[in-house]
């Protein structure tokens, strides 16, 4: 496994992180198994988010990373504030609300410090300076290492990059959404490293049937795999090489955060991951056969 710095900051990621979303909270042990399996295998890089059922994914992890958890890039979420009733949830990055959350995640962790809190989203609203105040004051505190942001809107990350000390942002980034690729002389110049998630698209990359995503429709996501799988077949690939070199050739990308829900599944990305490194092709020009561009 590969790690690598992720911006300015004294942390190394795996270069495939751990995305903890797709664990069954309603399957405990299988769910542990599979976090220190992974761990086991060389992923130093979890991530999860108190919005994850309710705070109920950030239990689970604190579990399951108790035995090893000073060894890892432990990474958690802020800003979707549940509703009392449980119904929803609505967007709060008030200072109290954050100050807060940040201890309910840490007890839910069982741990005094995060290695990257992450802003989960922002809007053109936010008191861009009181969240940055608070974030910086946390890093004071010893409560987080590093802060950093998850958003895909350029008008709110740009503020970021340029106005805070984030070190991260992640966003979906894969064969079929290519947003993120011209900010990526920003995030160079900024030092802040891309995390990419959606790699796999929800599974439509390895071998889920195909559906619409973004504007491609399904029967031109369907004609996509047939291409990737014809191509990964010419050249002796391991499928699911395609999707994680397309990212992972990028140097702002420090990880590919993928979702397993099993050791299969995950046994099959490191699979391929082990393969991908004496890489003779350019998946770029490759996917310029079928690219439709979601740069506007
Ligand atoms: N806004 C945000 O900040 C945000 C949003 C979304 C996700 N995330 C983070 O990113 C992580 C990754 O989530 P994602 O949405 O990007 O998911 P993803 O990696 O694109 O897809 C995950 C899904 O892919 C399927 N999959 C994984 N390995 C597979 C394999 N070997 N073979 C077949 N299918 C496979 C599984 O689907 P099945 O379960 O159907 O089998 C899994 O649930 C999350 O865990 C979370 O930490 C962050």
């Amino acid at each position: 496994m590969k790690y690598n710095k992720l911006g300015n900051s004294d942390l190394a990621v795996s270069s495939i992180g751990f995305g903890a979303m797709s664990l069954d909270v309603n399957q405990p042990l299988e769910a542990i198994a599979l976090v220190q399996y992974a761990f086991g295998q060389g992923i130093n890089y979890f991530d999860t988010a108190d919005l994850y059922d309710n705070g109920a994914n950030e239990l689970l992890l604190g579990k399951a990373i108790k035995p090893f958890r000073k060894n890892i890039v432990l990474a958690s979420k802020v800003g979707n504030r549940w509703r009392k009733d449980g119904s929803g949830w609505d967007w709060d990055v008030s200072p109290a609300y954050i100050t807060q959350a940040i201890d309910n995640s840490l007890t839910r962790l069982q741990t005094d410090y995060l290695d990257l809190y992450q802003v989960h989203g922002g809007t053109n609203q936010d008191d861009f300076e009181a969240v940055v105040d608070t974030m910086e004051q946390f890093v004071k505190q010893g409560k987080i290492r590093y802060y950093g942001i998850s958003s895909i809107r350029p008008n709110v990350f740009t503020k970021y990059c340029k106005e805070s000390n984030i070190v991260s942002n992640m966003m979906q980034y894969s064969i079929l959404d290519n947003r993120p690729e011209p900010y990526f002389p920003l995030f160079e110049q900024s030092n802040v490293s891309v995390i990419a998630r959606g790699v796999l698209a929800q599974g439509v990359l390895v071998n889920k049937k195909a559906k619409c995503y973004l504007d491609y429709k399904e029967d031109e996501v369907a004609n996509i795999q047939g291409q990737l799988k014809a191509y990964s077949q010419i050249h002796y690939l391991n499928e699911i090489i395609l999707p994680l070199a397309y990212v992972l050739q990028q140097k702002e990308v420090s990880s590919a955060l993928i979702g397993t829900r099993t050791v299969h599944q995950l046994d099959d990305i490191l699979h391929a991951y082990r393969e991908l490194s004496p890489l003779d092709f350019d998946v770029f020009e490759f996917r310029k056969s079928f690219y439709k561009d979601h740069i506007s």
